[in-house]
């Protein structure tokens, strides 16, 4: 029997309670997964997390361990090809995969893509006014990155609705745990992309992935397979997590009327207000998971060799040793060093591209939409129950013209 309920009804309602608990209670603390049917520990505290994120005791690369730990861990072996990629591998092959797609992975391509997010922003926003009230994730938070890492990738404009499918799928799977349909999926996706990608090589364009398949360093380049594993992370890795960082959001301001208009009175507090967010509830609000490669003693907890171990982001946020009065949603906090983009080596890659286009998606609903409001009692809204990723069911809202 667990000491705390992580995967019950509770957290779907309100995660915060229970994770301050956790905090003052046990925080290093050794749960069971129903799910996974495997154990896993969970740090809670702000330094415990900073620790464990710069720890290299602590392993991402799942082929180090034995074959029975994997199968405790890994139910879905579909997923090995698309697995190799950086989130999950250690030095020195993290190095070496990280600086390959960082040279494609530029800070002018992603500018280049500000003129789409705005335009992609306001296409979505005309068609939403033409109702009375929409669900925003459908509306406008998880349509915006879908097309502007279809158009950052370089996939044709019809396969977006089943690129959309494949990923919230695959990234966020729904814990009753239908393995089968997942498989299907898995293997679905990974001949579209091969295809794609035997596409991309016979005829490139000005996409990022022919400058990954380009990219060169020391006479070294990405494998078939590595290639086609980064693109399955970037897509991975951007949709949900930027559909909900807009969500959440937007759900925060409304929730904090205050906020809100010093927002609209000063357009400019939108990049501190986006960074509020990340801290206050953030779009990934669990590491994804490390493994102690032997047994390691965690800052006075003894963690056995092969056993999971999860930072909870959105736990470390609330926690007031590190941020004064943590449940005040302050769009001007200062300082603010949340770790909603990660910490260390495997610090989000996409973090400028995020954020880009947070304050384009928000700054732009807020401003035209003075009469924004929620369509639904917000008491009734829900967390989605996945693994990593934290957003809201969904979010109904309305708006009077200005
Ligand atoms: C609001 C949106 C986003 C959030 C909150 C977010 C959050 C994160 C976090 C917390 C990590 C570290 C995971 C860990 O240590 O377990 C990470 C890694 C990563 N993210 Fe993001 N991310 C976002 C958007 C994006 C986008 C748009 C892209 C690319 C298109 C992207 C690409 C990546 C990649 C490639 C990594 C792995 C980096 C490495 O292993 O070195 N992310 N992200």
């Amino acid at each position: 029997m667990n000491q705390f309920d992580l995967w019950g009804e509770r957290m779907r309602v309100d995660p915060l309670p229970t994770l301050a608990l956790m905090r003052a209670e046990a925080p290093i603390v050794r749960l069971f997964n129903p799910h996974q049917g495997a154990p896993e520990w969970r740090v809670t505290r702000y330094v415990d997390v900073v620790e464990l994120l710069r720890d290299p005791r602590f392993s991402k690369d799942k082929r180090k361990l034995s074959d029975q730990a994997r199968s405790r861990y890994f139910r879905v072996t579909e997923f090995d090809r698309l697995d190799n990629h950086m989130l999950y591998a250690d030095p020195p092959q993290h190095t070496r995969l990280r600086a390959l797609v960082s040279k494609a992975f530029t800070p002018r391509r992603i500018a280049q893509l500000r003129p789409s997010v705005v335009e992609a922003t306001t296409r979505l926003l005309d068609q939403a006014q033409r109702q009375d009230s929409v669900d925003l994730l459908d509306a406008l938070a998880f349509q915006l990155p879908i097309t502007v890492l279809a158009e950052l990738i370089g996939v044709p404009v019809e396969d977006q609705e089943r690129f959309r499918e494949w990923t919230r799928i695959l990234i966020a799977p729904p814990s009753d745990g239908d393995f089968d349909a997942l498989r299907r999926m898995a293997i679905e996706f990974q001949q579209y992309l091969e295809e794609f990608l035997v596409l991309r090589r016979r005829r490139p364009r000005d996409d990022l992935t022919s400058a990954l398949i380009e990219a060169e360093t020391h006479g070294d380049r990405l494998s078939s397979v590595e290639l086609m594993s980064m693109v399955f992370l970037l897509i991975a890795a951007g949709f949900e997590t930027t559909g909900n960082l807009i969500g959440n959001g937007v759900w925060a301001l409304l929730r904090h009327p205050a906020e809100l208009r010093r927002l609209r009175a000063t357009p400019a507090l939108i990049e501190p207000a986006i960074e509020e967010v990340l801290r206050y509830c953030p779009p990934v609000k669990n590491s994804t998971g490390a493994f102690a490669l032997t047994d390691v003693e965690f800052r006075g907890t003894l963690i056995p060799a092969e056993e999971l171990v999860v930072a909870s982001l959105l736990s470390a946020h609330h926690d007031d040793t590190q941020f004064p009065e943590p449940e005040r949603f302050d769009i001007t906090r200062s300082p603010n060093r949340h770790m909603g983009f990660g910490l260390g080596l495997h610090f989000c890659l996409g973090a400028s591209l995020a954020r880009l286009e947070a304050t384009v998606a928000i700054g732009t609903l807020v401003q035209r939409f003075p009469g924004l409001q929620f369509a639904a009692d917000p008491e009734t809204l829900r967390w989605k129950d996945g693994v990593f990723v934290h957003g809201l069911d969904c979010l109904p809202v309305t708006w009077e013209a200005r």
